[in-house]
């Protein structure tokens, strides 16, 4: 009989989301006149149609794959070059950021990315993450056994947690002793903070002297209104030679259920051997795409290539600025029920504090029953979010006008 990987028994109760998805289910079994009026706010998944442009371009490709002159078959595994120059250019090199088109591989989104990353590192590293954090961080290095067993308060023995609070502006400070690995999201998942260029430059200068790799997840990037806040590590000098950047089209484009993202890994970024001598990470990375993958289809390449068209970017920043206005609303509301508010300004998730003495799964309970409205719960995100919630503004704008009556419309 075969071993099995007995990491996975350390993993704690379900993944946040399918847990949520456990209980929605139980109520609307339970109340289904009441789960005809449910709104999800939960999980942060897109809700508006796919950009004209995307859908024009990924219909040629259906036709282009119709034609035996034109149809393509495997395509590259680190992605054709069309996107990967159209990322180039337009990501970076059009905002002044170093970034060559070799240096981006394309995937089929920043979850698999940001899990999957943990094939390059050996065992070993100290790894540090945030808490609140995007739980994939943290269960993917439980699979790979990078971590012991969680105590009580869910906490793995072996990962390094950085507390973000509202004191620090849900930005950590700087570890005391050097760790090899740090997972940064910024705007974050889950509290809507950004961090500024000095908070960033802070890092990176730890980052080089310690010799740590930041992974840094910007897939949330696009809805920065602030234009003094970075949008790629990259901008930050030094960078290239301490950073990987996690990009998304899931968020932007609503690309959640078409699947394609994006992984940088500048050629000079380096990690060390058990010998001591040092090599370049890229390849390692590069080889595992060739092996474990075989791309993302051309059409959905084509599909995210248009992002990048003038039709596209138009249609883009619509789609920003129709959840960012969600967000906004939110915000107002959550603030005129008297609850503190966080985020919703540079990010599509407004993150706010319960009501005293309630606790985040207690708040999740009362919205869903009293409100019909599903919120996903601050303590799911790590220990240091027990005591808020977040309400994603992934909506329409008539769900998210209802959202805001039910909220003020609860009893305290
Ligand atoms: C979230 O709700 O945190 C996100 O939808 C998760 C994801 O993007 O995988």
């Amino acid at each position: 009989m075969a071993y099995l990987n007995e990491n996975y028994l350390k993993l704690k109760a379900g993944y946040l989301f399918p847990e949520i998805a456990r209980r929605v289910k139980a109520f609307t079994e339970a109340n289904p006149e009441a789960a005809k009026r449910l709104i999800r706010c939960g999980i942060g998944d897109v809700t508006e149609a796919l950009p004209e442009a995307v859908r024009a371009a990924m219909h040629k490709a259906v036709d282009e794959m119709g034609d035996r002159s034109s149809f393509r078959g495997y395509g590259p595994e680190q992605g054709y070059d069309f996107l990967r120059n159209a990322i180039a250019n337009n990501d970076y090199k059009a905002r002044g950021i170093q970034v060559d088109a070799d240096e981006i591989f394309i995937s089929d989104g920043s979850k698999c990315d940001t899990g999957n990353i943990l094939d390059i590192f050996g065992c070993g590293n100290k790894i540090a993450i945030t808490d609140p954090v995007y739980p994939v961080y943290v269960d993917t290095n439980v699979m790979a056994g990078n971590t012991g067993e969680a105590d009580d308060a869910g906490a793995y023995a072996g990962l390094h947690y950085l507390k973000c609070t509202p004191e620090n502006g849900f930005v950590p400070e700087i570890p005391s002793e050097p760790v090899d690995l740090v997972y940064l999201c910024y705007p974050n998942n889950p509290t809507g903070a950004t961090a500024t260029r000095a908070q960033l430059e802070a890092w990176v200068k730890y980052a080089k002297a310690n010799g740590t790799i930041i992974l840094y997840d910007a897939a949330y990037e696009a809805f920065i209104q602030d234009p003094e806040v970075p949008r790629s590590i990259f901008e930050i000098e030094g960078a290239r030679d301490c950073a990987i950047e996690f990009r998304s089209f899931s968020k932007n484009g609503g690309f959640t259920g078409v699947r394609c993202a994006i992984v940088v890994i500048p050629k000079g970024l380096m990690g060390k051997k058990k010998d001591g001598t040092t090599m370049a990470v890229h390849p390692l990375w590069s080889r595992r795409h060739s092996t474990k993958f075989n791309g993302v289809s051309y059409i959905v390449q084509r599909g995210a290539e248009a992002i990048y068209s003038e039709e596209g970017k138009a249609q883009v920043a619509a789609l920003i600025e129709h959840y960012m206005g969600n967000a906004k609303l939110l915000v107002e509301a959550c603030k005129n029920a008297g609850l503190q508010v966080f985020g919703g300004v540079n990010a599509p998730y407004v993150w706010v504090g319960c009501p005293a003495g309630v606790t985040s799964w207690q708040m999740f309970d009362k919205m869903l029953n009293e409100a019909n409205v599903v919120i996903t719960p601050g303590s799911g995100f790590g220990s240091a979010g027990e005591g808020f919630f977040r309400i994603s503004a992934f909506n329409s704008r008539a769900n998210v006008e209802e959202v805001c009556k039910r909220i003020a419309a609860l009893q305290a």
